[in-house]
């Protein structure tokens, strides 16, 4: 046990994806796999690019093998609209399952599908929590990158009315199978790997400093963090090194577990208006913003800051427990620096004069502002804005 960790039980129920199948080359599995769901055809839900690669090629044939007829779907766009669920669900109608194949976006497409076509209406009708009457059709993921872990989580996040993002939340969306195949991530380009790769992170580290946070939650929290920290940079660099790419995609998975339990905080809640208002992708909306939300955030618990600084690498053993929490903040910006990351707001072309409105915005996405471990309302989340609008300046790092 290392210095900063703190041994207590905490309550916890827990609940995760029906089947997991981990390793390379398990994709195929998928036609003996399918065998376990009720016949019929099999919707496909992706994005054009990946529709046209020999990741959707492979799935397809898989089917294939099976036996089964399949339709595709490839609308999905980053950053989702409702309505892509609403096409896809119509759709879903007409098929026994849904496999949901790509990023964060094509799987919450995909759980959107199965509600619609389930449960009639439109994806807008259930976005809220526990809106979902029930289990509808089976949901497969299959995540071509590490990056979300919508796999394993009760969350399906679109953009729906004027520039609103929200999800919806229900159990009853978990996926029945998560196939987590790594040589499905070689490919991501650097950035992605990146951005995606930082997404995970933040739900690491936003889950086990979260105030729902319990003992089986930030098991996996930590977990994580150490395999995302000790991954990404290598992921990013030599994309087919395929243990990186392996640890990476465990690490988001047990990330998202970790949220699915615990939740995210206040970065997550300040993400959302820059995807909604100007179409930035989660991942480095988050990325842009964690260094600063953390350095709010380390005083209210120091010992899990501390912890995760070292974890990340900061010699935070050395350190007052007060500064050893403040180190995360380097830690991050080290991360972000290294990952060629965006470090401003003005960097990702946000307008100064939008700043109070994003707040306004971020003020909304009310349940992770909730968890935060640090009370944080409009002023707050006004002044991180600020500072990470106007991020490096004056100084360089
Ligand atoms: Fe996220």
């Amino acid at each position: 046990m290392t210095l900063w960790e703190v041994f207590e039980i905490k309550p916890f129920i827990f609940r995760t994806a029906g089947k997991v199948i981990f390793g390379a080359r398990t994709l195929r599995k998928l036609p003996d796999e399918l065998k376990n769901f009720p016949p019929g055809k099999v919707l496909i839900v992706t994005d054009e690019n990946l529709s046209k690669t020999e990741i959707v090629e492979h799935v397809i044939r898989e089917i294939e093998i099976s036996g089964r007829e399949h339709i595709l779907y490839d609308g999905v766009t980053p950053e989702p609209r409702v309505e892509q669920a609403d096409r896809a669900g119509e759709l879903a109608k007409e098929c026994a399952l849904v496999i949901g194949v790509g990023g964060g976006s094509s799987i919450d497409v995909a759980k959107g599908a199965s509600v619609v076509a389930s449960h009639g209406g439109k994806a807008r009708d259930y976005i809220g929590v526990n809106k979902v009457p029930r289990r509808g059709i089976p949901i497969v993921a299959i995540p071509t990158t590490a990056g979300t872990g919508s796999e394993v989580t009760p969350t399906a996040v679109f953009l729906f009315d004027e520039r609103k993002k929200g999800g919806i939340n229900s159990p009853h969306i978990i996926p029945d199978l998560a196939i987590l195949d790594p040589e499905l991530t070689v490919t991501l380009p650097p950035s992605l790997t990146a951005s995606t790769g930082m997404d995970a992170l933040t739900h690491a580290l936003e889950s086990y400093v979260a105030r729902s946070s319990n003992s089986m939650s930030e098991m996996f929290s930590l977990e994580a963090l150490k395999l995302i920290s000790q991954n990404i940079r290598i992921a990013y660099a030599v994309p087919d090194n395929i243990e990186a790419r392996e640890g990476m995609l465990f690490g988001s998975f047990l990330a998202g577990i970790a949220l699915a339990h615990a939740g995210v905080g206040a970065c997550h809640s300040m993400s959302y208006p820059l995807g909604a208002f100007y179409g930035i992708g989660h991942g480095l909306a988050n990325s842009v913003l964690i260094p600063h939300v953390s350095l709010y955030n380390a005083i209210a618990v120091p010992h899990k800051y501390a912890l995760v600084a070292s974890i990340l690498g900061e010699k935070a053993e050395n350190l007052s427990l007060r500064d050893a929490a403040f180190s995360v903040y380097d830690a991050l910006l080290k991360l972000l620096y290294d990952l060629n990351l965006p470090v401003s707001l003005a960097d990702l072309g946000v307008p100064e004069e939008d700043l109070p409105r994003l707040a306004a915005s971020a003020l909304e996405v009310e349940r992770p502002l909730a968890n935060n471990p640090r009370r944080i309302g409009y002023e707050e989340i006004y002044n991180i804005y600020r500072e990470v609008y106007n991020f490096g300046r004056e100084e360089g790092f």
